[in-house]
C-alpha cells in the first residue's frame, strides 16, 4: 500500500484535477485506488450534509466503495482559511482526528491512498495547538506529490514548498507542471527546464489547460493519458 499527498504551490493549482487524473491513471494501472481529502471549506448544504465539490469529483474517480463523507470528513461552507471557518462555527480542526478518518481509509486496503491537501503545504489546522495540515503528513508518513501552478512566481514557491516538504523530513516522489488558467506563461518551456534543473525529483506530466467543451471529467481523463505513473507504482 502507498500513501500518496497531494500538494501544491498554491490554491486553485490543480491538487483535485492532478488528484482525479492520478486516480484515473492508476485505475487503468490496474490498482485499487482510496482518496481522501480531509478538510474542504467551501460547501453546499444537502440532506445529507455539507458536500464540497472536490470530494464529490475525487469519489467518482476512486474505485475503493467510498462515499463522499469518508473521502472529506472535515467540511466547511464557507471557502476561506479552513481554521477560520472552524473558528467561526465553534470547532477546531484537530489532527488526530484527521489521523482518525484516514486510517478508515488505510482500512479500504487499497494499492494506493490518495490525499489531496487543502491550499498549500503548510496549510495552518489549528493557530493555538500550532499544528498544520503538513503534521498529518508527516504522522502518516505520505509521499509527497507537488502539483506547480505553471505562472510568474511558480519557481519561487515550487522550491520552497520542496524544501519545506524535505526539511519536514518526507520524500517528494515526483511533479507535476499544470497549467491551471487559460493564460499560457511567457517562456514556460524555459520554466519546466529550469523546475526540472531545480527539483531533484521525477515530473511526472505537463498538463497545459484544457479549455475544450469537454465535461471536467472527460478533461481529467485525457489528462491521465499523460502522467507517467512508472515511479509511483516501481
Ligand atoms: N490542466 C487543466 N486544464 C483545465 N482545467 C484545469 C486544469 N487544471 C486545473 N483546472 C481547473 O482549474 C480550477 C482549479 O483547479 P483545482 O480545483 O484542481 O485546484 P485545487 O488546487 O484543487 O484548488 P483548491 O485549493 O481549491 O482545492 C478547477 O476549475 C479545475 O477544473
Ligand atoms: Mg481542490
Amino acid at each position: 500500500m502507498k500513501n500518496l499527498f497531494i500538494t501544491a504551490t498554491d490554491t486553485d493549482a490543480g491538487k483535485t484535477f492532478v488528484t482525479c487524473a492520478l486516480a484515473q491513471a492508476l485505475k487503468s494501472a490496474g490498482k485499487k485506488v482510496a482518496t481522501y481529502k480531509p478538510i474542504s471549506a467551501g460547501c453546499q448544504q444537502t440532506v445529507e450534509g455539507l458536500i464540497n465539490e472536490d470530494a464529490e469529483l475525487l469519489c467518482r474517480f476512486a474505485n475503493a466503495k467510498q462515499t463522499i463523507k469518508e473521502i472529506n470528513p472535515i467540511a466547511f461552507v464557507d471557502s476561506i482559511a479552513p481554521h477560520i471557518a472552524a473558528k467561526q462555527t465553534n470547532q477546531e480542526i484537530s489532527l488526530a482526528d484527521i489521523n482518525h478518518y484516514f486510517a478508515s481509509v488505510v482500512s479500504l486496503s487499497a494499492d494506493i491512498n490518495l490525499t489531496e491537501g487543502a491550499g498549500g503545504w503548510r496549510l495552518p489546522l489549528s493557530i493555538e495547538k500550532k499544528t498544520f495540515l503538513s503534521d498529518f503528513a508527516v504522522t502518516t508518513k505520505q509521499q509527497v506529490i507537488l502539483v506547480v501552478n505553471m505562472k510568474l512566481g511558480c519557481l519561487n514557491h515550487a522550491l520552497l514548498t520542496y524544501e519545506a516538504i524535505k526539511a519536514d523530513g518526507l520524500s517528494c516522489v515526483g511533479w507535476v507542471a499544470n497549467q491551471a488558467s487559460v493564460s499560457t506563461m511567457a517562456n514556460l518551456t524555459q520554466n519546466i527546464t529550469s523546475l526540472e534543473q531545480l527539483l531533484p525529483m521525477p515530473k511526472l506530466a505537463v498538463l497545459t489547460f484544457d479549455d475544450t467543451k469537454q465535461t471536467l471529467s472527460a478533461k481529467i481523463i485525457s489528462a491521465a493519458k499523460k502522467i507517467n505513473i512508472e515511479p509511483l507504482i516501481s
